[in-house]
Parts: C-alpha cells; sequence; structure tokens
C-alpha cells in the first residue's frame, strides 16, 4: 500500500496508496494550502462493529496517521485536525480520560518519525487546562518539531473556535487598556496575530467526515471563506484516497472571494 511519488518540487515521499489511480488525477496547481479536518464518527463506526465507542477512537487514530502522511507527500501547507472540542468535556468522564491517554500515547509513538518527516507540531486550544503530564509532552514536542519546516500539523484539543476568539478579544483589550495598542489600529491582522493559528494561512478547505454537515465550533474566523467537504464515511474508514477525492472535489471548485469568476 505504501508507494514511492514524486510531488510537487523535487522531491521524493512515501505516501500511503500512491498506486491507486486517482493520483493520477491530482492537480498539482490546484491543491489546497491548508486543511482542516473535522475527524467525526468514531463512536458510530464502533457500534456498526459492536464494539465499544473507545475502539472507535484507537481505530481513528490510525486513520489520522495514514491521513498526515498523504498530507506530506501532497506537500499541503498545514493540516488542521480537530481532535476534542470545549464541548466534549460533556462525554463521560471514562470516554474523556481514554481520549486524553490516547493523545499522551499517539504524541510518545509517532514523535519521532513525525519529526523525521519534517512536520512542524502544534497545539491549538486551552492547552493549559490538561493534565501537567499532557502538557508537558505537548510542550517538548512542540519544541522538537519547532525548527521543521514541512507540513504544519496543527492539533485542536480543549478547542472551540468562540473560546479562541473570546482569548483574542480579551488580549487585545487589555493591550489597549495598558496604551500598547490604539483601538483604530485593531484589523484583520491583528486579530489573526492573536489567534492560536497565528502564522498560518487561511483554511482552504474543510473536510467532515461521518456525514454530519456542521461547523461544531471549528476554526470560526480561519475558515470564512473554506470550501466544505462532507462524506458520509465514518473517521475509522477515511482512507489515503478519500482524501484525495477531496482534493480532486477541491480543484474543481470555483473560489469566487465575494468577486466574479476570472472566465
Ligand atoms: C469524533 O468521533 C472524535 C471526537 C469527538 C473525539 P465521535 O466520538 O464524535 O463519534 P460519533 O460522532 O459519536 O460517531
Ligand atoms: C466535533 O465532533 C469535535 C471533534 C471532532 C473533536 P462532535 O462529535 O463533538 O460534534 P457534535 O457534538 O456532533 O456537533
Ligand atoms: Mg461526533
Amino acid at each position: 500500500m505504501w508507494r514511492r511519488i514524486f510531488s510537487r518540487g523535487d522531491k521524493a515521499f512515501e505516501i500511503p496508496a500512491a498506486d491507486s489511480p486517482l493520483f493520477e488525477r491530482i492537480d498539482w496547481e490546484r491543491l489546497p494550502r491548508h486543511v482542516a479536518i473535522i475527524m467525526d464518527g468514531n463512536g458510530r463506526w464502533a457500534k456498526g462493529q459492536g464494539l465499544l465507542r473507545t475502539a472507535g477512537h484507537t481505530a481513528g487514530v490510525k486513520t489520522l496517521k495514514n491521513i498526515l502522511k498523504t498530507a506530506i507527500g501532497l506537500k499541503l501547507d498545514a493540516l488542521t485536525v480537530y481532535a476534542f472540542s470545549t464541548e466534549n468535556w460533556k462525554r463521560p468522564a471514562t470516554e474523556v480520560d481514554f481520549l486524553m491517554g490516547l493523545f499522551s500515547e499517539y504524541l510518545k509513538k509517532e514523535l519521532m518519525e513525525m519529526h523525521e518527516d519534517n512536520v512542524r507540531i502544534h497545539f491549538i486550544g486551552r492547552i493549559g487546562e490538561l493534565s501537567p503530564g499532557l502538557m508537558r509532552q505537548m510542550h517538548e514536542a512542540e519544541e522538537l518539531m519547532q525548527g521543521n519546516t514541512g507540513v504544519k500539523f496543527n492539533v485542536a484539543v480543549n478547542y472551540g473556535g468562540q473560546d479562541e476568539l473570546l482569548r483574542a478579544v480579551r488580549s487585545l483589550a487589555r493591550e489597549a487598556a495598558e496604551g500598547k495598542v490604539a483601538p483604530e489600529a485593531i484589523d484583520a491582522a491583528l486579530i489573526e496575530s492573536h489567534l492560536d493559528t497565528a502564522g498560518n494561512l487561511p483554511v482552504d478547505l474543510v473536510i467532515r467526515t461521518s456525514g454530519d454537515e456542521r461547523l461544531s465550533n471549528f476554526l470560526l474566523w480561519q475558515s470564512a471563506y473554506a470550501e466544505f467537504y462532507f462524506t458520509p464515511i465514518n473517521w475509522p474508514e477515511f482512507t489515503p484516497e478519500d482524501f484525495v477525492t477531496a482534493m480532486i472535489d477541491f480543484a474543481g471548485r470555483d473560489r469566487r472571494f465575494g468577486g466574479l469568476t476570472n472566465q
């Protein structure tokens, strides 16, 4: 399943399922630069298999690894994934604890390979409210990869778009109260520089698996002009081919940004 292909630039990458005929159809000039994924449907997949919801999360981790590899091969600029929302604390403590344990395990297991793949990991959300152990692991991973120049891999944990905007507004208000910034000087660029995703390009494409068609508080500001791709496939069954299918679909979109088509 793992094959070597040539992608943008002159470097070869190992990417999953690169021998699929689908890859021939990629328009390298029209790939999204920043893709965001709402990895949904782990629980429904598990139920369908007669398994516990937690087994769905474990299966979902494998999908994430394959999709990150594919994003590296496609030389995307950034991949941002929704792993845990500010609303997900409403779930039973056993599921929450299981998820936190899974994040920690994933980091431990995948850290060096991501680093070798030149990935630059960054965590977005209220990281300060996680357990000290997990927080330390996240900071260490960020530090290890901070000089890397490949795919920016943003993992949203305890993240909410409204919460992110609220924190940005508070910090700007503080700066204004301290006389560091004039209210008239607050513009879109300044707001962006106060978001957790500062330094990233706007989101070009949001993918949501499992059939629900909503944002669930993900990247509200950053997705202002994103294209949306919804698929009924549950996250544990979402393959690199499905990811490439979304890329091909995106390449056919007419992005007008409020203007007129350039034809
Ligand atoms: C997404 O799968 C993973 C997280 C939210 C952590 P779900 O757990 O939401 O799966 P469904 O939506 O219940 O099937
Ligand atoms: C969104 O999925 C959050 C993540 C994928 C981490 P949810 O399953 O929590 O979203 P809702 O509750 O269906 O909107
Ligand atoms: Mg869900």
